[in-house]
């Protein structure tokens, strides 16, 4: 029991923002903080602290409470547990009673696994400095693989004497049941009744929780021999859950925040390494090959990953797949290769703390091009392979979310692989087309009536999905700023297409008629179930959108592509009354702009324009409806012939005959397309 009176000091001590700033990433936005939601799977933050009133809430998921009942849902301490690790942080004394036998039967299972984990880690890590054996062993080990005294005692680094069951031992003496000795795996039971320590024999490494519990341990072996394990791993118990579990986090989390990057190695002994080398901010997974709990649980700090590969080129290319995964969840990926047969560990012991970090510095590129120069290296002049890494690129390509970055790796790649620009987006626009389609199969029933409400302003970037966590994510400063630095690059390449592409004229045409008549209702014509004639309504929007989909056209100028995606994605969130005020108030400047001029300078403008909603004076139906379909055709026509020229540009490239056959048949299908554009027109929309 903890009295009363030092409840209140521990409550008045603690203040919302320092406590959850250790778990979840923080940026101010006004008086409050703001981060992404540690309880619920997010990418645009909605989490909220207010240290005026000392409570958080996340706007997303609902949750909120104080202090105290952040670290009891996330820690997943008990009320008692909490304020111990309140009075801890803020240096306030409990008298801390010694539990008597009963007190720990008391305790609840999981808290018994806790409990006997951490008496674990003390005990080793005593036996490592204090113990006879243990310092000639097992420190002795540390100490030879370069490790400081006091990085060993920040990592709570321990030995696990060469007896059969000395822990074991200790651990019954100290009260501990044999059930939470075998769930923990700390004491393997034999089905003759005998037991022995599984980590009998060697150096410890605990593995802690973000905020410092002793989960359960990897124990690295000493002695060369070759039968047993390198590294023996707790198993999976009721608190260790190695997927879900980043080794090293708890030491490297504020470093992580702090630099707002976060390097991620294979093994623990190069998180040590680089951490006593000044690299603070470095974790490993486990063990394990990288799960999407771990990148999540590694995107609540920092969305900014570096893998560092040691150079061995099979378990590289094994690697890139869980690469895709930190693509998905909207991580920017860098990579570091390290020489032949070294680790990060043995580099930074061989050459001094320095030079590792000018490595880092110096070798730092990007994942993509990275992943492009490997595979390119394995392409030897075979076509069948050069098509399997042209998609292979294009499908990771395709799982950035920026538009602008995805055209930056475009351009790239393709001089990497030495292919034309325009083969390489014409595969990355299909892979994107896919997915929007899966999107839009997706769609709910647009009659439900709760998706019929105009969506949230602020969309996300315009490929993404909408996540289980779709609730409303205010705009926020971060957001803002992101869009701001995104605006300026697209501001040069806006520049560059309109010296490129002099005529945008139809682009900015369609845009103009999703902006002005999106929500207008037009009929065509369509069958019933019973197969006769009938007039169906549509928004223009749906008319449009779904027209240039079931063509794969894209626009070239970014902010028209990026205004038609938010609207793709309108009509995949079911809406059918589209949110126009949003691009008004667009965040991203250029967005904004090229609504606002677009909604004036279209058709007649009416008096009170300022009322953004009554921007344009109605046009009789039959007028919006010829202006679409002529649009949609100029549209295309361009786009087609353009598409064509590209074709005709690729020949010069081509060395072989299959090659040669695949382009004049897909030279012959868009001359096709294009006759019946031609004559096809006044069927698709009248
Ligand atoms: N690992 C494991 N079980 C093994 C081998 C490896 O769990 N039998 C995990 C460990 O987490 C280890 C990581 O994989 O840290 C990387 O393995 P490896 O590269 O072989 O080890 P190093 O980290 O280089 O360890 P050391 O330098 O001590 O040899
Ligand atoms: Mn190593």
């Amino acid at each position: 029991m903890i009295p009363q009176e030092t409840i209140q000091r521990i409550m008045d001590a603690t203040h919302i923002e320092d406590v959850v700033s250790e778990f979840v990433s923080l940026k101010k936005r006004g008086a409050n903080l703001i981060g992404c939601c540690p309880f619920h799977n997010e990418k645009t933050p909605s989490f909220n602290v207010s240290p005026a009133r000392n409570i958080y809430k996340c706007f997303g998921c609902g949750e909120s409470g104080n202090a105290v009942g952040f670290l009891m849902k996330h820690e997943k301490y008990s009320y008692p547990e909490a304020l111990r690790w309140l009075a801890k942080k803020y240096n306030i004394e409990i008298q801390e009673e010694q539990l008597t036998q009963e007190q720990k039967e008391r305790n609840t299972e999981r808290d018994a696994l806790y409990h006997v984990s951490e008496f674990a880690q003390k005990y080793f890590a005593q036996l490592l400095t204090e113990d006879e054996m243990g310092r000639a062993i097992g420190l002795s080990y540390f100490h030879n693989r370069g490790l400081s005294d006091p990085v060993i005692k920040e990592f709570g680094l321990g030995y696990c004497l060469e007896q059969w069951d000395n822990f074991t031992k200790y651990a019954r003496r100290s009260g501990y049941s044999d059930n939470v000795l075998q769930k923990t795996g700390l004491t393997i039971f034999t089905d003759d009744g005998k037991c022995y320590d599984r980590f009998r024999g060697r150096v410890m490494f605990p593995i802690y929780s973000v905020s410092g519990r002793v989960l359960g341990f990897s124990g690295r072996i000493l002695s060369k021999e070759k039968q047993a394990a390198k590294y023996v791993n707790s198993p999976d118990s009721e608190i260790y859950n190695k997927s879900h579990i980043l080794y090293g986090l708890y030491q490297a989390r504020t470093a992580i925040a702090r630099h707002d990057k976060c390097y991620l190695v294979e093994g623990n002994i190069d998180v040590i390494s680089m951490y006593q080398s000044g690299v603070e901010n470095t974790v490993a997974s486990c063990g394990t090959s990288l799960t999407i709990e771990q990148v999540r649980l590694m995107r609540r700090y920092t969305k900014n990953v570096t893998v560092l590969y040691d150079g061995d080129k099979a378990g590289i290319k094994a690697a890139f797949r869980a690469v895709n995964m930190l693509f998905e969840e909207g991580m920017h990926v860098r990579v570091v290769l390290f020489p032949d047969d070294e680790d990060p560990d043995s580099y930074a012991q061989k050459y001094g703390s320095t030079k590792l970090q000018e490595y880092l510095r110096d070798n730092e590129t990007n994942f993509i091009l990275f992943k492009t120069r490997v595979l390119a290296d394995d392409i030897k002049g075979d076509p069948i392979r050069k098509a399997e890494i042209l998609n292979d690129i294009v499908r990771t390509v395709a799982l950035v979310p920026d538009l602008m970055e995805r055209t930056e790796y475009v351009k790239q790649c393709a001089s990497l692989l030495h292919i034309p620009e325009v083969t390489l987006q014409n595969e990355l626009a299909k892979v994107l087309n896919r997915k929007l389609y899966e999107g839009l199969q997706h769609t709910p029933d647009p009659n439900d009536k709760d998706l019929r409400e105009p969506p949230p302003p602020a969309p996300g970037p315009p490929l993404d999905p909408p996540g289980p966590d779709a609730p409303p994510e205010a705009p926020d400063a971060v957001a803002h700023q992101q869009q701001a630095a995104a605006a300026a690059v697209r501001q040069q390449q806006q520049a560059l297409s309109q010296i490129f592409n002099p005529s945008l004229a139809q682009e900015k045409q369609i845009v103009s008629l999703l902006l002005n008549y999106g929500n207008e209702v037009i009929e065509l014509d369509g069958k019933d179930e019973q197969g006769n004639d009938v007039k169906l309504p549509y928004t223009v929007a749906q008319v449009i959108v779904g027209d240039l989909m079931n063509d794969q056209l894209s626009f070239d100028d970014i902010t028209c592509q990026a205004i038609f995606n938010d609207f793709v994605q309108q009509v995949a969130d079911g809406a059918t009354c589209f949110d126009i005020q949003r691009f008004v108030d667009h965040p991203d400047p250029l967005v904004r702009d090229m609504a606002v001029t677009l909604m004036m300078n279209s058709y007649q403008i009416s008096d009170n324009w300022a009322k953004m909603k009554n921007i344009y004076v109605p046009l009789p139906e039959s007028r919006i409806k010829e202006d679409v379909a002529e649009s949609l055709w100029t549209f295309k026509d361009k786009k087609l012939k353009k598409k064509m020229a590209d074709i005709d540009a690729q020949f010069p490239y081509v060395n072989n005959d299959d090659d040669r056959l695949i382009l004049m048949a897909q030279k012959m299908a868009l001359a096709e397309t294009l006759r019946k554009l031609d004559t096809n027109l006044h069927r698709v929309i009248t």
